[in-house]
């Protein structure tokens, strides 16, 4: 009787701690990539299922889409949620109509279709909701997916890249589940360790160098990453490219939203087992999942908080042919903006209510978000430094849409060379300045707007975002793809617009106001080159309408007597 017990409670135990191949997702590629959010569910823990959203045929996270410089994409983002949603893009350099913040929204049962060029360098980017005060709750359901970036300086290095053989998409999440098994979005507790949606995430990697393009996708938990025993590694870049050239190291920190790709050698380790880790213990107070602060209830954190915990088994298996087994010297070279550029300086101060304050709100000067406030109006193509200080007691990372930047220095001390790279998130740790260099370069629109915000999901969604709008150089209109085909008249307008085009061919219109509000959208086909709106019933104020045909996508600001 003793001995079957003990055999019922070794089984139980080995059932616990048995790993699971993490899934590779599919790739989309091409330049129409059709993403469909949907409710579905995943039996997570035994017990009742957790409701998740997610895109396509996954139950949770969705395909990767794998996107080439230079093309024209168009994106048919379809909501089968019974609510209201967005995707945006995260680090993807687009149009503003086209970047899928919070103005941007997808009722239920809706498609968005924004288009737009390949700007970006090759790197690794992420989609995920963005549903104003209600990002957390609905990626942290599971909707998000990989995006990676290729070009022909990339294609032409040695680097591992075949996807899912020697080049991995890894995207760690924590969750807490409450006592019903549904994810507590805001909770502190997150315990549960999910690595490309999956827990007691094992991978089989070949006998080589092998690159990972790993994405911190969680709520508010930093990652100390490093392997068993402390191996080195190659940082080859950081969220927006790659860099000049590997950096040797045996940690990377990724605050949530940050990517870094990485090369492991496994060379001669086929037959070995490592783990991927997060070497939390050494993540000061107040960097979410490092050391709890002294005298803090230990029901607002989790138990591995502060500890080295295992990620990601990694076993080792044979080599592959063709396989690359040597690190590159260089990179690629590009060349950042310098201070003596730079035509104007942001400074943004980060304080909370009560300074010691763990969870918000968390305030940019003084302000919580406002759908209705412009923050910043920048003008096309300025350079600027952007100066955040952090007044708190807690770590926020600080994310930027519509440009990478470059960290010029932390509290006056130029970053690491692994982060030296393109940037779109930068942590600021409790009481530290950061300031960046970027320029607001491409595009510009009048009266859509870009954000930036901290990417602690609760932060984000309790008010810490602001936005901005980049300002055409010339008033009245500008063009995103100058084409001179179609033309939008009379501006202001009173009852009825035209928009005169030079073939039959299909528009597709998309009219927002001029709080981004989209207020008419439809594909229509031009009579004799034009299309008329009725557009008595507007109120007056200015508009800004887009159009797109295949090959141009042009945006125009109305104004409405
Ligand atoms: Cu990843 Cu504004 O977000
Ligand atoms: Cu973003
Ligand atoms: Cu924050």
């Amino acid at each position: 009787m003793k001995k079957i017990t003990f055999i019922l409670i070794l089984l139980s135990v080995l059932k616990v701690s048995a790993q699971n191949a993490i899934p590779i997702p599919d790739t989309l590629s091409g330049t129409v990539f059709n993403l469909t959010m949907h409710p579905d569910s995943v039996q997570f823990l035994p017990g009742v299922k957790t409701f998740t959203n997610a895109f396509n045929q996954y139950p949770y996270l969705g395909p990767t889409l794998i996107l080439q410089k230079g093309d024209m994409v168009t994106m048919n983002v379809t909501n089968t949620l019974s609510d209201t949603t967005t995707v945006h893009w995260h680090g993807v350099h687009v149009p503003a109509m086209a970047d899928g913040g919070p103005h941007t929204v997808v009722l239920s049962g809706d498609t968005w279709s924004p288009m737009f060029e390949v700007k970006n360098n090759a790197s690794t980017f992420w989609y995920h909701p963005h549903t104003h005060m209600k990002t957390g709750q609905q990626a942290m359901r599971g909707a998000a997916g990989f995006i990676i970036v290729r070009d022909s300086a990339e294609a032409a290095l040695p680097l591992p890249r075949k996807y899912g053989v020697d080049d991995f998409p890894i995207v760690v999440q924590t969750q807490q589940l409450d006592s019903n098994n549904q994810i507590l979005w805001r909770g502190m507790n997150d315990s549960l360790i999910l690595v490309n949606g999956t827990q007691n995430p094992m991978l089989e990697i070949p006998a080589q160098l092998v690159r990972f393009r790993l994405l911190n996708g969680s709520q508010e938990r930093n990652f100390n990453f490093g392997f068993f025993a402390n191996q080195y590694f190659y940082v080859i870049g950081n969220d927006g490219g790659l860099l000049h050239a590997p950096v040797y190291v045996n940690r990377i920190r990724l605050s949530p939203g940050e990517r870094a790709e990485i090369l492991l050698d496994v060379n001669n380790m086929q037959g070995q087992q490592l783990y991927l880790m997060s070497y939390a213990s050494e993540l000061p107070s107040g960097v979410q999942g490092g050391i709890p602060m002294p005298g803090m209830d230990s029901t607002m954190y989790s138990p591995i908080n502060g500890i080295d915990f295992n990620i990601l088994q990694l076993n080792v298996i044979a080599q592959t042919v063709d396989a690359i087994t040597t690190v590159p010297s260089t990179l690629v070279s590009y060349t950042p903006w310098t201070e003596a550029e730079a035509v104007e300086t942001r400074n943004i101060l980060i304080t909370a209510q009560n300074m010691m304050s763990m969870d918000g709100p968390f305030y940019f000067n003084g302000q919580l978000f406002d759908m209705n406030r412009i923050d910043y109006r920048i003008p096309l193509d300025n350079v600027e430094i952007w100066s955040i200080t952090n007044q708190t007691m807690v770590a926020h990372p600080f994310h930027l849409h519509d440009m990478e930047f470059f960290v010029l220095d932390r509290d006056g001390v130029s970053p690491s060379p692994e982060e030296s790279g393109y940037k779109d998130v930068v942590m600021l740790a409790p009481m530290e300045t950061v300031r960046f260099i970027t320029k607001f370069e491409d595009y510009a629109d009048s009266t859509m707007s870009y954000m930036y915000h901290c990417h602690i999901l609760m932060h984000e969604d309790d008010g810490m975002m602001g936005q901005f709008v980049v300002m055409p150089l010339t008033s009245g209109t500008h063009e995103i793809k100058l084409d001179d085909q179609i033309s939008v008249y009379p501006n202001p307008v009173s009852d009825n617009l035209t928009i005169q085009t030079s073939t039959n061919e299909q528009v597709n219109v998309v009219i927002s106001d001029a709080l981004g509000k989209i207020v008419f959208t439809s594909v229509m086909n031009p009579v004799g080159n034009q299309i008329k709106l009725n557009t008595e019933n507007w109120s007056a104020g200015m508009y800004s309408v887009s159009l797109k045909t295949t090959g141009s996508f042009v945006t125009k600001a109305v104004v409405k007597n």
